[in-house]
């Protein structure tokens, strides 16, 4: 059940073959997406060789191969991870209750958006970062560039497969305008305002990588619960391909702090002008640009109180991330506290669903930071950096607009107003960065912002030459 087979159009381990109506309707989708690809993807590097890896089996043990390919000749497929026997509903009001092989018709409409806004997602990061390739700090940046670039398309591939397979002509049409909108766009933008942000620089790759990609994590882990199977099994294995999304962005912080701390000491300062110039990103620069992201990536959680993740939380949609690690799975007799503008409130723990998702997500994000204040405090500095109150410059839910500073705390609106430019990046701060943003293609070489990685890929040197451009 495993094992892929490379032999199709569609490389996939669901025996598309067998369906020959599903069949037919992706290998009509497939050159449409390679369009796209062509017209949206990374721009000028479809003749490079990239040292990429390639599904080739769903089994956690050696599920890659890792070899030089041209991105237009990646093999896009259809991976499901493994079933699981006699799998039942693990929370919700149908616990207990076998998985479904269908979408029950009571919640078509409302998985099937729920697909479609997961599934745009994939796509638009991919614009987003589609212009990166030409300011790579490194070969082997730019190559974690194409990799994650070439697994998005592949999570595209993922849910256009349940979209066709699972949701007749409604499905088909959806896939089709998971290629039509795009990032940024004016009349058909990307459906979540985090996805519509430039990434035109690459430490906000690196910050979008490690805030918004976790976001992804934290969706994926949900669904990874749901009852409905298919999904399900597409979810648990686009995981497995996400935990590299996620190490570029904890590394690549990482190695501009570690880069910043060696001007700083070499320097014996802290003061950002004078690292600025010596062409080092300063950390209160980095700071900001956390704030920027994570607060962005937040919003994606949803409101604080919603009666929508409630709904399908009873019915089984889409579970915790996680949902073996609590005890209560059917939630209809606990609340939980939440702190709103009026004070703290007593909520219905069905109805504070994407609360508690967002929690879970911070913890998860303050590992990085605790590792960069590490090396911050190694090297004998005082500054430590930190993740904005979930209240922050919310654009979703009870604190929508409101003057909270990156504490949390509510502050008058003139000093809001006066202080936001120093709590996320100004203009001058991306004209710096932007400043830095030139491009290092000499195998081994690094770019002076950030540090060499501790080791290259797949037990490569870091010297190797990982995309060799023609
Ligand atoms: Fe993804
Ligand atoms: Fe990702």
């Amino acid at each position: 059940m495993s094992s892929i087979d490379y032999a199709e159009k569609i490389p996939n381990n669901v025996n598309i073959g067998g369906d020959r109506t599903l069949q037919r309707a992706l290998e009509h989708w497939q050159p449409h997406f390679l369009q796209w690809w062509h017209e949206m993807g990374p721009s000028d590097f479809e003749s490079a060789d990239v040292y990429l890896r390639t599904a080739i089996s769903v089994d956690a043990q050696g599920w890659a191969h890792y070899g030089a390919v041209h991105m237009p000749d990646y093999r896009w497929g259809i991976f499901l991870a493994d079933p699981v026997a006699d799998r039942k509903i693990g929370f919700g009001d149908r616990m207990g209750e076998p998985a479904w092989q269908q979408v029950p018709g009571e919640y078509r409409s409302t998985l099937r958006r729920l697909i479609v806004t997961q599934g745009d997602t994939e796509p638009a990061s991919v614009e987003q970062q589609r212009l990166l390739g030409h300011s790579c700090p490194s070969l082997y940046d730019l190559r974690n560039l194409f990799q994650i670039n070439v697994e998005e398309g592949r999570h595209l591939w993922a849910m256009v497969y349940l979209l066709h397979a699972y949701f007749g002509r409604d499905g088909r049409e959806e896939a089709e305008e998971l290629l039509a909108r795009h990032s940024g766009d004016r009349d058909k933008p990307r459906i979540l305002t985090t996805f519509n942000e430039p990434i035109s620089d690459w430490l906000s790759l690196y910050c979008f990588t490690y805030f918004t990609d976790r976001d992804g994590k934290y969706q994926l882990k949900s669904f990874a619960e749901s009852a409905f199977d298919p999904l399900s099994r597409t979810c648990r294995f686009m995981l497995t391909e996400e935990a590299h999304h996620m190490f570029v962005g904890e590394t690549g912080i990482g190695r501009v702090v570690k880069r910043t701390l060696e001007v700083m000491k070499e320097l014996g300062t802290d003061d950002p002008a004078r690292i600025r110039a010596h062409g080092a990103v300063d950390l209160p620069t980095l700071q900001r640009y956390l704030n920027f992201w994570c607060s962005s990536s937040l919003d994606l959680f949803g409101s604080e109180i919603s009666s929508n993740s409630a709904a399908n939380f009873a019915s089984g949609l889409k579970g915790r991330p996680d949902e073996a690690q609590y005890e209560d799975h059917v939630l209809r007799e606990k609340t939980m506290k939440l702190l709103m503008p009026e004070g703290e409130q007593d909520v219905p723990m069905l109805n504070a669903l994407n609360e508690v998702m967002r929690e879970s997500y911070l913890k998860d994000c303050e590992i990085g930071l605790k590792r960069w204040n590490r090396q911050i405090e190694r090297a004998g500095f005082d500054l430590r950096l930190t993740l904005p109150s979930s209240r922050f410059r919310r654009s979703i839910g009870a604190w929508v607009g409101l003057p909270v500073d990156p504490q949390g705390k509510l502050v008058s609106k003139e000093l809001f107003a006066k202080s936001l430019g120093s709590w996320i990046p100004s203009e001058a701060d991306r004209a710096f960065v932007h400043s830095l943003m030139k491009r290092v293609a000499e195998p081994g070489k690094m770019a002076a912002w950030i540090a060499p990685p501790e080791r290259g890929i797949n037990n490569l040197p870091v010297e190797y030459e990982y995309v060799k451009l023609h």
